[in-house]
């Protein structure tokens, strides 16, 4: 067994399932490898997500799918997932002298709660390291770049409160260059935003399931239509020349689950006489019916899925507390994904393989902005304890952490290049 672990402990190390650059065979065995680290977890280990939730995820599921150990990984194919092939989603966190092109002070438009160094977080190291990918550079962001080539055209940022997040980094890096008029605003926080000399349009849209949900004072608890989209982003599809959606924590949440107007179950609600739903499964069908929207809608823009944003709790000083107080990323081989997050991701990119095969036919472009990876090996770049104002003033202590979202600015700065590099190549 301890072998096993051993082997299983590296998994991460070979995630790299570049449509381009591994065969779909080698992704799908990934993909495998994965759900046999979640089960093993489930089985061995003891351990509990930031929610409890992975407790649901279906075991006889997991069990029938990890036949195949990571040992019967042949040695061609760990040759060549040692060569240098460019893989943007692949590859090491290096130190970085210069800062980021903006400060708080050039930038206004970070939430609060992801305005680090403004809220007191007494180190900057986390500003000062870059993401070399495997076998081939990184250009830094250009926003001018950008800007140019987005000229006439519209651009939808789609999910919850991580995608937000990246979303006013993108503004942020943006802002160097030039700053939108915000067109439109509701009360989802969901913006319009216009580059007059660009006439560039950027939705930032919420829509934290993709699929329809409720969520209201009156109502006990969340509820969630797996088969109806959200029309926050399907209402303006027909404009938009390009996309970019991603998954979001809001599926660990407990939720009472819907198909065609009845309850098919819930997920975490030990309380309810309810069949029970496991976290990954509304996911998947989330994205089956996105992607079956995507692929059989007339309008054909550029859509790219951004992959699961990792967490990093750890635990803290005081019984039941979770913290990130890193300052420095991991490297390679240092860290596992939370098994739960493991799944999720692994998961979409079963979706994006599916969909964009089908795309290929129909002349639609279909990319995976693949961050899970290099997130993970971010866990200082959380707000952690600094997602407050002065968190440890008047001698406080056992503050709560944020180790979900980003400071900004910070690694998810990353994420616009990665995109950059995929969308204007
Ligand atoms: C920006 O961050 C610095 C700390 O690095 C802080 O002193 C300052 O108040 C912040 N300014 C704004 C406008 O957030
Ligand atoms: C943008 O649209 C305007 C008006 O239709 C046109 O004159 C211009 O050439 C377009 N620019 C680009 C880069 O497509
Ligand atoms: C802005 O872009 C749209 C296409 O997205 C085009 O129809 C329109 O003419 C452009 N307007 C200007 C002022 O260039
Ligand atoms: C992080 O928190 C732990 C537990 O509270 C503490 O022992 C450690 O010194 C902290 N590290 C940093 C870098 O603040």
């Amino acid at each position: 067994m301890a072998d096993n672990i051993e082997v299983l402990a590296s998994a991460p190390l070979l995630l790299r399932e570049r449509r381009k650059s591994i065969s779909l065979m080698l992704v799908r065995f990934i993909g495998v490898v994965l759900l046999a680290v979640a089960t093993f977890y489930l089985f061995v280990g003891n351990f509990s997500s930031w929610t409890g939730s992975v407790k649901n995820v279906n075991k006889q599921e997991l069990v029938k799918n990890s036949r195949p150990l990571m040992k019967e990984l042949g040695v061609k194919e760990q040759q060549y997932l040692k060569q240098e092939v460019c893989d943007l989603s692949v590859g090491k966190w290096i130190p970085k002298p210069e800062g980021p092109l903006y400060t708080n002070e050039t930038c206004d438009y970070m939430a609060s709660y992801t305005n680090c160094l403004k809220n007191g977080r007494p180190d900057s190291g986390f500003l000062h390291w870059k993401w070399q990918p495997n076998g081939c550079d990184l250009p830094p962001f250009d926003p001018l770049k950008f800007l140019n080539a987005m000229r006439n055209k519209s651009f939808a940022l789609i999910g919850d409160s991580v995608f937000r997040n990246h979303a006013r980094s993108l503004l942020c890096l943006l802002s160097v260059v030039a700053k939108p008029d915000e067109i439109y605003h509701d009360r989802t926080n969901s913006g319009i935003f216009y580059y007059s000399e660009y006439n560039f349009t950027i939705y930032d849209i919420w829509s934290p399931f993709l699929v329809s949900y409720k969520l209201e004072k009156n109502l006990p608890d969340l509820e969630l239509y797996l088969d109806v989209l959200d029309s926050q982003w399907t209402k303006n599809y027909d404009k938009y020349d390009y996309m970019l959606m991603s998954g979001s924590h809001w599926f660990y949440r407990r939720a009472i689950i819907y198909e065609n107007n009845k309850v098919i179950g819930c997920h975490y609600c030990p309380d309810l006489e309810l069949n029970n739903i496991a976290t990954d499964v509304p996911y998947r069908k989330a994205l089956e019916l996105t992607f079956k929207f995507i692929t059989t809608s007339e309008h054909k823009p550029f859509v790219v899925l951004r992959t699961w944003s990792p967490n990093h709790f750890e635990d803290g000083e005081f019984s039941g507390s979770r913290i990130c107080n890193k300052t420095e990323p991991f490297k390679e081989g240092e860290i596992n994904g939370d098994p739960a997050d493991l799944l999720m991701r692994s998961l979409e990119v079963e979706e994006f393989e599916k969909a964009a095969a089908i795309g290929e036919k129909n002349g639609l472009r279909i990319e995976l902005l693949d961050t899970y990876h290099l997130s993970l090996l971010r866990p200082d770049g959380h707000p952690g304890a600094y997602r407050n104002y002065h968190p440890f003033d008047g001698g406080k202590k056992n503050v709560e952490n944020d180790c979900i979202h980003w400071c900004v600015p910070g690694p998810i700065d990353t994420w616009s290049e990665l995109l950059m590099k995929i969308v204007i190549p």
